[in-house]
This record gives structure tokens, sequence and C-alpha cells, in this order.
């Protein structure tokens, strides 16, 4: 099925950096991660929200979201998961390429899988972040009933129940989304985005 050796790469003439310049900002992945329930969708929504009112350009690959449509083929297996994040991640090459500012939140529970994903981007262009919140608390969250049907056995290899959830060794960032509020976890980020140059250039115009 491989072909790569008949493929030939074509240059654009509208770069990244041309649509950077466009856009008057920097692009990069944010790469939320953590169990179900610890707010990864909630907190790139309010992130994306506060960018956009910022005038950049962004969008959310949301795990359940894409899970209907790109990944509808995948399940939660160790191999599905994989095939899930190779996917994310090449579809966050692609938008990071087009300029965009990409928040994508899936539990991504793998390190290896993790570092396949941050391995297609330059340094710094990959930022992950992990939403740390305990287990009992997600758990007694419980906004989709799942954590209580794993319990009752009727989800198999379900994050953090029968399945492993691995916590990033070194991540850009650590928010904690068990204890603060979601202003206060959407301020750290922004701060963060700042520092690292990502809007930081474009401060003065806003
Ligand atoms: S990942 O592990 O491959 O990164 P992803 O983020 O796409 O997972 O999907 C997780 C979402 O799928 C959860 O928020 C939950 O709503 C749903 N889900 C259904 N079955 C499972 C399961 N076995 N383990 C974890 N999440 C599940």
């Amino acid at each position: 099925m491989k072909q790569k050796s008949n493929i030939v790469w074509h240059h654009a003439s509208v770069t990244r950096d041309r649509r950077e310049r466009l856009n008057d900002h920097h692009s990069a992945v944010i790469w939320f991660t953590g169990l179900s329930g610890s707010g990864k969708s909630t907190l790139s929504h309010a992130v994306e929200e506060k960018l956009f009112q910022m005038k950049c350009r962004t969008y959310v690959l949301d795990g359940d979201n894409i899970r209907h449509g790109l990944c509808a083929d995948l399940g939660f297996s160790d191999n599905d998961r994989k095939e899930n994040i190779r996917r994310i991640g090449e579809t966050a090459k692609l938008f990071v390429d087009a300029g965009v500012v990409t928040l994508t939140a899936f539990i991504s529970p793998f390190r290896s899988d993790r570092l396949v994903a941050r391995q297609l981007f330059d340094v710094g262009d990959f930022i992950e972040v992990y939403c740390r919140c305990p287990l009992e608390i997600c758990e007694s969250r419980d906004v989709k009933g799942m954590y209580r049907r794993a319990r009752a056995g009727e989800i198999q290899n379900f994050t953090g129940i029968s399945s492993p959830y691995e916590e990033p060794v070194s991540p850009e960032l650590i928010v904690d989304t068990g204890s603060l509020s979601l202003a206060q976890c959407v301020d750290e980020i922004i701060g963060f985005l700042r520092e690292s140059g990502v809007i930081i250039s474009l401060e003065g115009v806003r």
C-alpha cells in the first residue's frame, strides 16, 4: 500500500510564515491531555474563546467530536488509541501549517503516542498541557455517566478504571483542573502563550 517513493512533495508558495504574518500571530498546537472528565474540552474551548476575542485564528480538535467522523472507525484498544492520536497529530500538523492556533482535547493516555505526536513538530510548536485532576474527582463529576458504567463492567478498557493513564513526565504546562477555577486555568495558558512567544509579539496591537 505504501508508495512514498512515487510521491513528490509539492512546496506551496503561500507558506506558514506568510500565513502567520497575515494572521499577525504565530501558530502552535496546544495538546491537552488528561483523564476523561478532567476538563480538557471545557478548558480548550474556553482558551479558544479568549484567543478568538483577541482576533487569533483558532480551532479545537475534540476527542468526542473527531470520533464521530475522522476516527469513527476506531475504538478504545491500545492500538486504536495509538492510531487515533497518530491521526490527530497529523491533522494538527496541517492546521499549524495553515497558521492556526490548534487546540487538541484527547485523553491521549500513552506517553509513547504523545511523543510520536510531539516529534511531528518543531521545538516550541508543541505545547503539552496536562489537565491534572485526581481520578476521584473525575469520577465524582461523571458528567457523561461513563465512570459508573465502566465500574459496572458495561464499558471495557475505560481510562483510569480498566485501562492506564500515563501522566506526562515533563509537559510544558500542568494545570490543576481539579482545584483551580476555569478562569484561572485559562489565564495560566494564555500567560504561557504570551511568555513562549506564540501571541506575545502582537501584544502591542491588541
Ligand atoms: S483517546 O484515549 O483515544 O485519546 P479520546 O479522547 O479520543 O480517547 O476519547 C475519549 C472520550 O471517549 C471520553 O471522553 C469518553 O467520552 C469516551 N469514551 C468511550 N469509551 C471510552 C473508554 N473505554 N475509555 C475512555 N474514554 C471513552
